[in-house]
């Protein structure tokens, strides 16, 4: 790696540490190489912490941002995890060193093609890897401990909250295109407990509503 963006990898990765005393999820940013996630033309920007461009007009997200998310997730190796937004495969990769049981979506074809090549060259099994259309997440492997949500609702979707276990956690932001809030949605046997983590900025989600 170029000794500029290796400069940049550490102070991303001395940023993360100070956010989260989580060694596992550290271990896993500094693991995955995210210059191999992201079009040639922006990886010298690799180790910003910021959202950059990927194809199909879809991004890859923040970071610190992810971090967050995951750290809130609190996961377990053995938990059932489904993430909608396959994107670039980055975030998969790095849940991918937490947790076994990992589902994950994505609606745009080309992009879940290239995505799934690029995994598997880093050694990823992307057999969960699915694409959907108008469903929202995979009923057949639910229900899950843990959804990560890595774009925008603009309310919390009734497909997901049925596909979340008791006491499951889903992490989603909801809000406009322009403005949204992080939650983190716990399902409990009274109702849903709902947390704001964080101001944020994803792209739509999409999907048909039943
Ligand atoms: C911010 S990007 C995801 C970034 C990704 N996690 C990564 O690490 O690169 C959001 C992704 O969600 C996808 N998306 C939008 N609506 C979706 C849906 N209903 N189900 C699954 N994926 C969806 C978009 O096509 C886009 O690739």
């Amino acid at each position: 790696m170029k000794s500029e963006l290796q400069k940049s990898k550490t102070s991303l990765i001395n940023k993360l540490k100070s956010q989260s005393n989580n060694n596992k999820i550290i271990k896993a940013f500094e693991k995955i190489p995210r210059e191999l996630f992201i079009p040639d033309e922006y990886q010298h920007l690799a180790y910003e912490d910021t959202a950059l461009p990927i194809e199909y007009n879809q991004t890859i997200s923040q970071p610190s941002i992810i971090a967050k998310m995951i750290n809130e997730l609190d996961l377990s190796i053995n938990d059932n995890v489904l993430e909608i937004g396959t994107g670039s495969g980055y975030l998969f990769a790095i849940l991918s060193e937490l947790v076994n049981n990992l589902t994950s979506t994505e609606i745009i074809e080309p992009l879940i093609k290239k995505t799934k090549i690029r995994l598997n060259s880093l050694g990823y099994n992307t057999n969960n890897i699915h694409l959907t259309n108008k469903a929202l997440g995979c009923l057949k492997n639910s229900p899950f401990d843990r959804i990560i949500v890595s774009a925008a609702a603009k309310k919390i979707p009734d497909q997901l909250l049925k596909q979340l276990s008791n006491n499951g956690n889903l992490i989603i932001p909801i809000g406009s295109e322009q403005k949204q809030e992080l939650l983190k949605i716990t399902k409990t046997l009274k109702g849903l407990v709902t947390e704001s983590l964080d101001s944020c900025k994803f792209v739509p989600l999409i999907f048909n509503k039943l």
